[in-house]
């Protein structure tokens, strides 16, 4: 296909006239389809229906230790799920806290209490006049909105394959005592999909930020979620790398099960250094007698272990994979050489991140949305909603049956190629500064 950058005038006009007529047929359809969050689909919850029967009104509810799940109890979490959820994150149960449902709730607990009370002895942040965090961007929209929340300055730094962009983080965090927080999601990261790299997480690990009390935030939503058996991304284990490099106390590791069994009814966990422990449990302790004990066992009982969830997982990826595959082969069908498009092609995770020309990725939103295609809200994956180029598009292929997905990714295509090439035509006489999207 030629590229949308060399097309003359007459070209791109008669390029957007055949596009319309594409466009008003999808019109005509009268599609509602959502590919705007990354949600399991329902043959994915479907396979955590054991977890229903894995604890019935006959079931011993005590625990290998002999603790009653029924009853108050037990901050940290049950002896099992901590073997289990270790296991899963790669850590000690030693050095794991098993919450409630939600780890973004986590996160969001542990910013209030910094804010009310301090990290470990240090001033509370809230007697401070400013609190920044790094932001790498693209990013997770519900991080933003957390640090937003807290009236705390967010800076955005740039990702590439690697990871964020660690000169700039090297630097800022050791210039500017502000600084008190860094949001990572290390593997597949969401929008991109992207692994931080061995050098990128050594780095992370060997930090001297100017603040006693920063902590990265390492969101390890993605841990386990592959969707291929032979393509697979690994990760330098943040925690112990921490340790072998004499900083134990910088991370703050957060997972949890939400999709891997029910989103919203499944557990949460943070794994961190016995010193951030105590600090938390202290608070904690004010907090809750204990979260769910029952569900915890409830999710031992199903699993039994990690390879009852590393199974389980393959099961999710069957479902899921297609659908990642139909949309990558759909972009690259309509979109390749172009020279108006990239996206990603991650081994994991929920996402697919895409980027348009500057300056088009609201248009492309809006009207896929007026064909009855919902996406991610262009701008939610900078801070404040700001995308300062109003390129990137967040994809959530996860949610929607396979056929519909198909006529989504479709129409996608054809907003994105209608959008750029009027956007082409009205910026004609400056088209010598407009470039090709690039990873
Ligand atoms: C990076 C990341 N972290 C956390 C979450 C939410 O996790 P939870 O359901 O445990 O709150 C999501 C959900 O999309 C996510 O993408």
């Amino acid at each position: 296909m030629k590229s949308y950058l060399t097309m003359s005038k007459e070209e791109l006009q008669t390029e957007i006239a055949a596009l319309k007529k594409e466009y008003s047929k999808f019109q005509s359809m009268e599609l509602e389809l959502d590919m705007s969050r990354g949600k399991p689909c329902k043959d994915q919850l479907d396979l955590s229906m054991g977890l229903m029967d894995a604890l019935t009104s006959g079931a011993d509810l005590c625990c290998e230790d002999g603790t009653d799940c029924r009853n108050y109890g037990v901050l940290g979490g049950i002896e099992e799920a901590k073997v289990l959820i270790g296991d899963m994150m790669e850590n000690n149960p030693d050095n794991i806290l098993i919450y409630g449902n939600s780890s973004l709730n986590v996160m969001y607990d542990q910013i209030s209490r910094s804010f009310t009370h301090g990290v470990m002895g240090n001033t509370p942040w809230c007697q401070l006049d400013k609190v920044k965090w790094l932001c790498p961007v693209p990013g997770y929209d519900r991080h933003f909105g957390i640090t937003e929340y807290f009236g705390i300055e967010m800076i955005p730094v740039p990702m590439s394959t690697e990871g964020p962009d660690m000169d700039t983080i090297e630097k800022l965090v050791a210039e500017d005592e502000a600084i008190k927080g860094i949001w990572c999601v290390p593997k597949y990261s969401n929008p991109q999909g992207y692994s931080y790299s061995d050098e990128t997480v050594r780095r992370f690990a060997r930090l001297k930020p100017a603040a006693k009390d920063f902590r990265i935030y390492w969101d390890n939503a993605y841990g386990i979620h592959h969707l291929y058996e032979d393509h697979q991304d690994y990760l330098i284990e943040i925690l112990a790398e921490c340790k072998r490099a004499g900083n134990p106390d910088i991370v703050y590791k957060f997972a949890s099960t939400s999709k891997i069994t029910f989103p919203g009814s499944g557990i949460a966990a943070l794994a961190t250094s016995p010193n951030n422990l105590e600090d938390i449990k202290n608070q904690l302790k004010h907090q809750t007698i204990g979260y769910d004990k029952v569900n915890q066992l409830r999710h031992v009982r199903f699993f039994k272990d990690i390879h009852g969830m590393v199974e389980h997982m393959k099961k999710h990826a069957g479902i899921i994979r297609p659908k990642f595959e139909a949309v990558e082969e759909i972009f690259e069908e309509n979109l390749q050489g172009l020279d108006i498009a990239c996206w990603t092609k991650p081994n994991g995770g929920y996402f697919i991140s895409f980027d348009g020309l500057d300056g088009t990725a609201k248009e492309i939103v809006d009207r896929a949305k007026k064909a009855g295609v919902k996406l991610t809200p262009a701008g939610s994956t900078w801070p404040y909603h700001k995308d300062p180029h109003d390129s990137n598009i967040r994809i959530a292929p996860t949610y929607p049956p396979l056929e519909d997905l198909r006529t989504a990714s479709r129409l996608f295509t054809v907003c994105v190629r209608l959008v750029s090439a009027q956007h082409l035509l009205d910026n004609y006489d400056e088209r010598a500064n407009i470039t090709a999207p690039e990873q």
